[in-house]
């Protein structure tokens, strides 16, 4: 039962091979080997359009050298108040991009348009004492598993362009979000104005792959620079693309995307039923939030599940009381249906 992260996730089988499988032997390196070509053009494939793709360790890495690859000297960058770059990332994507994140509320994760429109008037281009408007970073699928609609996304990049800023999506969850729109990654990406996409791979089966996309390779020129400075240049990268190598073919990432979404179905159905928990609100990808008595939470701990008790958001401040928590439980592509079926069980027990 462990619902504490995608990140607790092993490896799928087809990708161990495949990395095992290209362990031996020589190829050249630094990203120059004939399989690190040959996944740089399946990326272009799958998006439709010539794209430029850098290989990066973590998620982190690829959000700070995303939005270094936007930035301009006292830049700022509007991403939503919960974002994983505000919260989670220490500080790493104004490190690396030298620019200050700023807030925009936003209800489920998602950033308001208005709010939006509201921040970015507050840093003009002439302002040299607080910063000007640089670029907006929005997360697919959001921190609160909510999942930002074709058109929400649309409207946002409509008003960075009206402001001549860049945009980045953080697509940790990438195909998760994907699967849940039934879209294709171009309209999920440059055909609703996003520049520059973190194209997440280890939370959904890989061992460690993430990838930078430009979706105009004119805009990847200083990123060479950028990330070799941030010592984020593989010289194996040959091991990254065979991840993705399994993670791509036949659909795979997309599968492996649907069983994760489809088992957070699973418990959604299964807390909306149960008399002993509830939603805390509704979700689009692998997250689910729920609340559930103290109590109960204990008890599964005790029996075993894993799971972590979450921030409240302000909008359901009020929703939750004193004796009940508000957890997060995040499926993946090895969570099972016996795993979803006995933690279900036990907060009926309880
Ligand atoms: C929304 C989001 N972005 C980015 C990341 C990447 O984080 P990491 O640097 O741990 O790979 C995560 C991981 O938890 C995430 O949830």
């Amino acid at each position: 039962m462990f619902f504490a992260s995608d990140n607790w996730a092993g490896a799928h089988p087809l990708i161990s091979e495949r990395l095992t499988k290209e362990a031996a032997g020589f190829a050249s390196a630094y990203g120059t080997s004939e399989l690190d070509r040959s996944i740089e053009a399946r990326f272009s494939d799958i998006f439709e359009t010539d794209v430029a793709v850098f290989y990066v360790a973590t998620g982190t890495a690829a959000n700070s050298l995303a939005l270094a690859s936007l930035a301009r000297p006292g830049g700022v960058t509007f991403a939503h108040s919960e974002a994983h770059v505000i919260e989670d990332e220490l500080g790493a994507p104004d490190f690396f991009s030298g620019m200050r994140m700023i807030e925009v509320a936003g209800p489920l994760g998602k950033m308001d348009a208005e709010s939006l429109k509201a921040q970015i008037a507050r840093f003009p281009q002439d302002a040299v004492h607080h910063g000007r408007a640089n670029s907006v970073t929005l997360t697919q699928a959001t921190e609160q598993g909510t999942v930002y609609d074709l058109s929400e996304i649309q409207t946002l990049t409509q008003i960075a362009r009206e402001n001549g800023l860049g945009v980045h999506m953080d697509g940790a969850r990438f195909a998760n979000a994907l699967v849940a729109l039934g879209a294709t990654p171009a309209e999920m990406t440059w055909k609703r104005g996003v520049d520059v996409l973190s194209f997440g791979g280890t939370k959904n089966g890989c061992w460690c792959a993430e990838a930078i996309v430009f979706f105009d390779p004119a805009k990847a020129r200083e990123m060479p620079f950028i990330r070799k400075r941030a010592a984020q240049l593989f010289s194996k990268s040959r091991f990254i693309s065979a991840q993705l190598a399994a993670y791509l073919d036949n659909d795979l990432w997309l599968d492996l995307a649907r069983h994760a979404n489809g088992m957070a179905d699973r418990l959604r159905d299964g807390l909306a039923a149960s008399n002993t928990a509830r939603l805390a609100w509704g979700t689009q990808s692998n997250e689910v939030f729920a609340v559930i008595p103290r109590a109960t939470a204990k008890l599964a701990e005790d029996m075993g599940a894993k799971f972590y008790e979450w921030p409240t958001p302000k909008d359901v401040a009020e929703t939750i009381q004193k004796d009940e928590s508000l957890i997060r439980l995040v499926t993946s592509f090895a969570t099972t249906t016996e795993d979803v079926d006995r933690f279900l069980d036990i907060l009926q027990q309880a």
